[in-house]
């Protein structure tokens, strides 16, 4: 089903797209359509029932409090797509609330330390063909109570973090809008033009850190100096600072989460 998307001006991304009353996971929806549909193709739901986190999570939001959105980027974009997103959601959530947005690296967006957006990007072959599919979730309507219940200590909406919450609508329409640029400059010329854009906002540098297994272990500690040109954090441990890639671990601060 087709529904306005107020707002849109992106011209190379964002169409065709496809309002889902449900899915299980836009991310699947796309994928499943991948070879059919053309570069930039979007969908779009407040309910989806099967939604995919990384490191194997769960992602749900059957309520329709919470936006999930897809996108399709033919062929494959590389692999610091995720940073890239994370940019342009908070570079449009700022817009649309005027709120503060940071990014927990790699690409989880925060608002007062809370984490209002999650990022799972994935890349898949179909017929020798690559694509990847930028699947972005953003909280919107949740209460403080829902996210304790759900023993999400570190979860935040926007309802909860701005006094204005934007219609899912306008926020798919502005995350296109300023992921375009972005994603231009990506495809051409790699990360590293957009490396400055992401340390200004990136919470964890200057920070001593724990980098987390996808179970959770600590594999090491240290302090975030900056980030590679290929999206790594480098943590120094003692010995001069190294790339930790972000596959499937992530970071938490020594002290709590941040
Ligand atoms: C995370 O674990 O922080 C990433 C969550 C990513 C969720 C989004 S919602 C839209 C897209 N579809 C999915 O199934 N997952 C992503």
């Amino acid at each position: 089903m087709n529904r306005d998307l107020p707002g849109l001006t992106a011209k190379t991304i964002g169409s065709p797209a496809f309002y889902l009353e449900t899915a299980g996971s836009t991310n699947s929806w796309i994928k499943e359509r991948g070879n059919s549909l053309p570069h930039g193709a979007v969908c779009w739901t407040g309910r989806q029932t099967a939604g995919r986190g990384r490191s194997g999570r769960r992602w749900e939001s059957g309520d329709g409090e919470s936006l999930a959105m897809s996108l399709l980027i033919k062929p494959s974009a590389p692999t610091a797509l995720p940073l890239v997103c994370g940019i342009a959601v908070s570079q449009a959530l700022r817009d649309l609330t005027g709120g503060q947005f940071y990014i927990k690296w790699p690409n989880d967006v925060l608002c007062e330390g809370r984490k209002v957006c999650g990022i799972l990007c994935e890349s898949f072959f179909i017929a020798d063909r690559s694509f990847s599919v930028a699947g972005i979730g953003v909280n919107i309507g949740q209460s403080a109570g829902f996210f304790k219940q759900a023993g999400l200590h570190h979860a935040g909406s926007l309802k909860m973090l701005c006094p204005a919450v934007p219609d899912m609508p306008v926020i798919v329409a502005e995350v296109i809008n300023r992921l375009e640029p972005l994603l231009l400059r990506f495809l051409k010329d790699g990360f590293p033009p957009l490396k400055s854009e992401y340390e200004a906002r990136c919470v964890n540098l200057g920070k001593e850190v724990a980098i987390l297994s996808s179970h959770g272990e600590v594999i090491r500690r240290g302090l975030a100096t900056g980030i590679a040109d290929d999206g790594s954090l480098m943590v120094d441990s003692g010995g001069g600072a190294v790339p930790v890639s972000f596959g499937e671990v992530s970071v938490r601060g020594i002290d709590g989460y941040i």
